[in-house]
């Protein structure tokens, strides 16, 4: 397979970092990407998959080669009246998925609208909002296994999905995704108990397509679009703490915003503890806080991978010099 050399990657990722990639390509099927990864195997050339360059901070120079995956496709297998399996190919646009299931009448994506991304980066960090995880609907990912170089199909229960975290960010290198299979369902409940989209549903009677237009104003209303102000969503995880510690944060800091977790512990808004360490719309030259929500980091004039790095460990020890807090990075640094 013939690759391009020295690609500009700046358009190609959402904080818009320039980046340039030594060797990259586009695939569009499983044996195109086979014969990419055979062809890097043979040149020792490490891989790097790029998505919809939502959740990555690129170098300057990736040594290597880039795979685009550009695999699409949309297959519907009904599973019974009133449920059905979407079986969608990892290069397909996410939030375009998300339409194309509200369309077919189908529920369970709602909430998790507009996330910017690829179908086939959905499960790496099992992307969640509003109450709602990919996990919640995921039946199974196809992946191209780098070792045996064979098409595999594995199961939600062996992906060890939680909180932006899989099996996938366990073992990075493995495993490639081709497609991933969600079951969703005419008629499952929706769910509007996240604060945000309980208000702006408030009174209406209401069907899934005005949950995933709530969820929208509600993202539009705080989360800059990356195309105006360059940015990678959340840049820190929400924090998880044990009760303990919530209760030696709340008699310091009564209005510390927290709700409860899996096994006994309790989540920080890691928003909140950045605004509150005096960072919100903070700027520098090159990079910065946005001003709406302190957890997402900008890209406002040309900054680096370093310069972005830089920023995030200020924030880090600020935070953890305040609330004795640490703020765990969600973006990919490669
Ligand atoms: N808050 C502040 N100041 C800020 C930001 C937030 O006080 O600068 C407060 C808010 O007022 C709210 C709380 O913190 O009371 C939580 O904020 P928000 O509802 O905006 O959600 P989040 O916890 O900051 C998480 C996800 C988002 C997802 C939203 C909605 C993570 C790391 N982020 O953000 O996901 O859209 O919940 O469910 O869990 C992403 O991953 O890129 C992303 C945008």
């Amino acid at each position: 397979m013939l690759f391009k050399t020295n690609v500009d990657l700046t358009a190609l990722n959402t904080m818009a970092i320039s980046s340039i990639a030594a060797k990259y390509c586009e695939v569009e099927s499983l044996e195109q990407l086979k014969s990419a990864v055979i062809s890097a195997q043979q040149q020792n050339l490490s891989i790097f998959i790029l998505g919809g360059g939502s959740n990555v901070i690129l170098p300057v120079i990736i040594e290597g080669l880039v795979i685009q995956i550009a695999i699409k496709g949309r297959k519907i297998t009904k599973v019974n009246d009133h449920v059905a399996d979407f079986q969608i190919g990892a290069g397909e646009n996410w939030h375009e998925l998300v339409l194309f299931s509200l369309s077919k009448g189908y529920r369970g994506l709602e909430n998790l609208s507009l996330i910017p991304g690829t179908v086939g980066a959905a499960p790496i960090q099992n992307i969640g909002a509003y109450g709602v995880e990919v996990k919640d609907s995921l039946i199974t990912v196809n992946v191209l296994d780098l070792e045996s170089l064979e098409e595999i199909s594995l199961h939600n229960k062996d992906l060890n999905l939680g909180y932006r975290s899989s099996l996938f960010k366990e073992k990075p290198g493995k495993y490639i995704v081709t497609s991933v299979t969600l079951r969703l369902d005419k008629e499952t409940d929706l769910k509007t108990n996240y604060g945000d989209l309980t208000n702006r549903l408030q009174g209406n009677a209401f069907n899934e397509c005005d949950v995933s237009n709530a969820v929208i104003e509600a993202r539009n209303s705080k989360l800059p679009d990356y195309k105006v102000i360059p940015n990678a969503g959340s840049f820190f995880k929400n924090p998880i703490v044990s009760a303990e510690k919530l209760n030696t944060l709340t008699t310091q800091f009564p209005n510390i915003i927290h709700y409860p977790a899996a096994n006994s512990k309790f989540k920080l808004a890691a928003g909140w503890l950045i605004q509150e360490a005096g960072w919100k719309g903070y700027s520098n030259k090159e990079v910065g806080v946005h001003k709406n929500q302190a957890l997402v980091l900008i890209n406002h004039n040309n900054g680096s991978g370093a310069d972005i790095l830089s920023l995030a460990k200020e924030i880090q020890k600020s935070v953890n010099d305040k609330f004795c807090v640490e703020l765990e990075i969600e973006s990919v640094f490669i």
